[in-house]
């Protein structure tokens, strides 16, 4: 545990995605829209041994996080915890939760659904499976699963 602390420095201020299921942080990354140039300085760590098993860590540094952009982390992310971190102290952990119906943050896959036709309709998902994540359209009920949904976070 000691040598894990020297490999992933804390941060003083920001968010550490923690618990993050191993081999998605870069989509984590991708979901919150964070490419190059953001301007904030990005810690990842990929496959790192944990209390159960491996997981990825995403840490953001002097950032914060909206509501919105916790419920998409939750997608891919189901067991995801999210800390704010001030002044080097975990001062909030939100655990992350996958909500039973899916509203306005994810695309439609299907091109001829109604939620992608000229007068959109905000498009909406009942949940069918949390582990691993299957959402079902409430329109036109095609299912999409953990790496159609990362394509078509909003
Ligand atoms: N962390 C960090 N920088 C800080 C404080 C914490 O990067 N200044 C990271 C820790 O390394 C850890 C996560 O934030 O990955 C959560 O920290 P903490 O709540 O102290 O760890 P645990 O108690 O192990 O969290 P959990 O029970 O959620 O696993
Ligand atoms: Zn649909």
């Amino acid at each position: 545990m000691e040598e894990q602390v020297l490999k992933v420095q804390k941060i003083k201020n920001g968010i550490v995605i923690d618990h993050i299921p191993c081999g998605m942080a870069l989509k984590v990354l991708k979901i919150l829209g964070i490419q190059g140039d953001i301007g904030s300085t990005v810690t990842l760590a990929m496959h790192v041994k944990s209390r159960h098993g491996w997981k990825d860590i995403v840490k953001i540094e002097d950032r914060h996080l909206d509501e919105r952009e916790i419920d998409k982390i939750a997608l891919i992310a189901p067991r995801a915890t999210v800390n704010v971190i001030e002044d080097y102290r975990v001062v909030k952990k939100h655990r992350v939760e996958v909500p039973e119906v899916v509203r306005g943050i994810v695309r439609c896959m299907n091109p001829r659904c109604i939620t992608n036709q000229r007068e959109p309709i905000e498009p909406e998902f009942y949940t069918v499976s949390k582990e691993p994540i299957i959402i079902k359209c409430k329109y036109c009920g095609r299912e999409m699963g953990p790496e159609d949904i990362v394509e078509n976070i909003i």
